[in-house]
């Protein structure tokens, strides 16, 4: 098959690419390094990287047109400024509807999506959250225009697949907690751990399924989650075991803030009837190849789009 993938230099979207390249696939990968690296991907002759933007509509009915992709893997997003409206409105809002119109122009027939959890905003009417429960994204620029990408394609016409995600985490995860506690323990900081409980699953875990909705697997809307939450502690913990920092040191418990949910566990049932039942790797190991990288390569930016976190920074 001929794969076209946005942000194909990122967490998700490198893993994705790997795993199609392994097994034969030919590969496009968009990717303009507003938080991915370009060395996530080794050269492979299956594989052309384009460093250039999603926004650019000339350019992307050109590389679909040509390319011919059966499928587009449309993880490319942007988030790392919370009060940057405008880059996440181009990459987001235009890019994502780019992507979608040249699929409708030049037939391609599948296309898969990434949605965030914080689409069914900070107060959820119910734990675990159901797929019909109604989408409210009004904490955040990220959400509201992840959310605005998300419509557009579900009034597409396309046969798409959208897997809504609460996090996902493992080596070059570069927002969220996680590059966040690694490197102010790195640099003998203390850290600040909020009350909230989170669902962090594995990227190869979500990778592994990607490829099976790209051939064919699923219609419509999934939560890919584990099911269950554990408080951010628990995150914490493993990133101090993995890093083998003695004595323990202490973080700093904080109430959670306004834009912050105390809960996000996403109902995942019918991702377990349409794609199976999917054996999540657990905490420690996910935290244990995360910080391996993270040793290797740094943590680039420490991203967050929730401002709770910036006191992390
Ligand atoms: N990781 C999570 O916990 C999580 C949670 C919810 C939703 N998601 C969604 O999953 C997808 C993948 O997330 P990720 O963790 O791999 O993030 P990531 O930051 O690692 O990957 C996103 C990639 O998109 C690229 N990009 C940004 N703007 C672009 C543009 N205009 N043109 C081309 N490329 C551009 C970035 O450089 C990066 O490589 C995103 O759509 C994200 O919104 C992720």
């Amino acid at each position: 098959m001929n794969i076209l993938i946005s942000g194909g230099c990122g967490q998700v979207g490198s893993h994705v690419v790997e795993l199609l390249l392994e097994r034969g696939d030919k590969v496009l990968a968009i990717d303009n390094l507003a938080t991915g690296r370009r060395e996530h991907l080794a050269e492979h002759p299956n594989l052309t990287v384009v460093i250039d933007t999603i926004a650019d509509k000339g350019l992307i009915d050109k590389l679909v047109s040509e390319f011919k992709p059966d499928v587009i893997v449309h993880t490319a997003a942007s988030y790392k400024d919370p009060n940057d409206w405008y880059n996440d409105t181009l990459t987001n809002c235009v890019g994502g509807s780019n992507l979608i119109h040249a699929a409708k122009t030049f037939g391609v027939k599948r296309f898969i999506y990434f949605q965030t959890a914080l689409c069914y905003g900070v107060k959820p009417l119910q734990q675990p959250i159901r797929l019909d429960h109604p989408k409210f994204p009004a904490n955040s620029s990220y959400a509201i225009t992840k959310t605005a990408n998300e419509d557009f394609l579900e009034i597409s016409g396309l046969d798409f697949v959208t897997f809504r995600l609460a996090n996902v985490v493992g080596p070059r995860n570069v927002s969220g907690p996680l590059p966040i506690f690694f490197q102010r323990l790195k640099d003998g900081k203390k850290c600040f751990v909020t009350n909230a409980r989170r669902d962090f699953v594995y990227v190869m875990d979500l990778a592994h399924n990607v490829v099976k909705a790209c051939d064919g697997v699923g219609s419509g809307a999934y939560h890919f989650s584990s099911g269950t939450d554990v408080p951010i502690k628990e995150l914490y913990d493993a990133v101090v075991e993995a890093m083998g920092i003695s004595p323990y040191p202490e973080a700093e418990m904080k109430l959670i803030g306004e834009d912050d949910a105390p809960s996000i566990l996403l109902d995942p049932s019918r991702t377990f009837k349409d794609f199976g039942k999917i054996e999540f790797t657990p905490l420690k190991e996910t935290v244990k190849a995360a910080i391996n990288y993270y040793k290797l390569h740094g943590t680039l930016g420490e991203y967050t789009h929730l401002k709770i976190e910036e006191q992390n920074k």
